[in-house]
């Protein structure tokens, strides 16, 4: 079946007399080509299908959510369950302590968790459970990171006061001479260190987990008496399943989760452990869905799976697959690109593609071979994934260079 857009473009007309900007926040398709699929009528495993009916092997898994794969069999029978049962409700099941032991037994620095929506709660939960354990104010973060859409942290602060950005001191990601500048500005003050596990800003390329940047903000914090607040919303269970500085022997005082936990059902969770115990009971941390059951045995489910397998290598396998490909088909077509960051959260950018020009000519060329790609944002690998799925999106990609290496000229910067 050849690709059509029709429905699409008829449901977007109709989103922009209805929906400000026709549609808002990190999914809508304005920054993306010309073309993309606004509008999705159903998913399964990690196949997604537009309105239109045009199928797409998905490499953005709902933007890290759908981590099992979309309808994932044994997280839906055990929503379907607990949906029968009781969902939103005068108060929480008892599954919610089930959930919370989980957490504690699974995440070394975790003694205790609290539950919420989304990573925007955690991360905002975080940063006021570190003011109110230290009574102090400032917290440095990582210029260019993002740890939601809340006043104090977006990245386009229409609307937002410069005051609720106050007693925050900027710094630049795993550069330990600017960290500790920004440290000796913060003075007496410092009551936090919030930093994502890897440097995965939008646009830019993404690094590894670096080892000795992560032992030098925890001796700093330790030494400070500062909180380390990890921000695993992103990458959480991606690199492994005990959070992703565990590998590297470095434990945060806090961590905030969230997208992936209940493979797409809406839950975000904070963990912290004894030293903050107090301050996060006296914290009010509420929303009239944070209690939602349905989406706390989805995270059941979610952690049994991920249990039963050493999953994490299967990520690796498939991402491994995806980048020795694309490396291959750029090679062969003479295409420069730089692909970053762990395997399991693929990033693709090409060289001198200052205005991502060439990734949005690669990305439509995919998008209509049917790989749903993300031209300046890293995509996300799932266990449904298999190598007939990974071949499938190379199968696209190949075209897709071979369209770009016709292309000749770096685009105009
Ligand atoms: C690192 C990081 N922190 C926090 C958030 C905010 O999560 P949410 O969009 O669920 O509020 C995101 C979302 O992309 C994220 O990538």
């Amino acid at each position: 079946m050849s690709w059509s857009n029709e429905r699409n473009l008829e449901l977007q007309a109709r989103a922009r007399q209805v929906i400000p900007g026709g549609m808002y926040g990190h999914q809508s398709v304005r920054p993306l080509p010309d073309g993309f699929p606004q509008f999705f009528s159903r998913a399964e495993g990690c196949r997604l299908w537009d309105v239109d009916g045009n199928e797409y092997v998905d490499m953005m898994c709902a933007y890290g959510p759908m981590l099992l794969g979309y309808q994932h069999p044994k997280v839906e029978a055990a929503a379907s369950e607990q949906a029968r049962l009781g969902d939103t409700m005068t108060g929480p099941s008892e599954i919610m302590v089930d959930l919370a032991e989980r957490f504690v037994a699974r995440i070394e620095h975790a003694d205790w968790a609290v539950f919420s929506k989304n990573g925007t709660d955690a991360t905002s939960g975080a940063l006021a459970i570190a003011r109110a354990t230290t009574d102090r104010r400032t917290i440095l973060l990582a210029e260019g990171a993002y740890h939601g859409a809340a006043p104090w942290c977006t990245p386009f602060p229409a609307g937002t006061l410069e005051e609720a950005r106050a007693h925050q001191i900027e710094f630049s990601y795993g550069d330990t001479e600017s960290l500790d500048a920004a440290i000796r500005q913060a003075g007496d003050d410092l009551a936090g260190i919030l930093v994502s596990p890897f440097r995965h800003d939008a646009a830019h390329d993404q690094t590894e987990p670096d080892a000795a940047f992560a032992h030098h903000v925890r001796e700093r914090c330790t030494e400070h008496e500062a909180l380390l607040i990890l921000d695993d919303v992103r990458a959480g269970l991606r690199l492994s399943f005990g959070g992703s500085w565990e590998s590297l022997g470095v434990e945060p005082d806090l961590s905030a989760w969230g997208k992936s936990i209940a493979n797409g059902h809406a839950l975000s969770a904070l963990v912290g452990n004894e030293r903050c115990r107090e301050a996060a009971s006296k914290v009010f941390m509420t929303g009239s869905f944070w209690f939602q059951a349905v989406p706390m045995a989805a995270a059941l489910a979610t952690f049994d799976e991920l249990s039963r397998e050493p999953y994490v290598e299967h990520l690796i396998a498939m991402g491994t697959r995806l980048r020795d490909g694309w490396r291959e088909q750029a090679e062969r077509h003479g295409v420069g690109i730089r692909q970053t960051g762990p395997v399991q959260m693929p990033m693709l950018l090409f060289d001198n593609d200052v205005r991502f020009r060439r990734a949005y000519r690669w990305v439509s060329e995919a998008l209509r071979c049917g790989a749903y790609l993300h031209p300046w944002h890293n995509m996300f690998l799932s266990t449904a994934h298999q190598e007939a799925d990974i071949d499938r999106v190379l199968e696209a990609t190949e075209t897709a260079f071979a369209v770009i290496a016709k292309d000749g000229s770096e685009p105009a910067a």
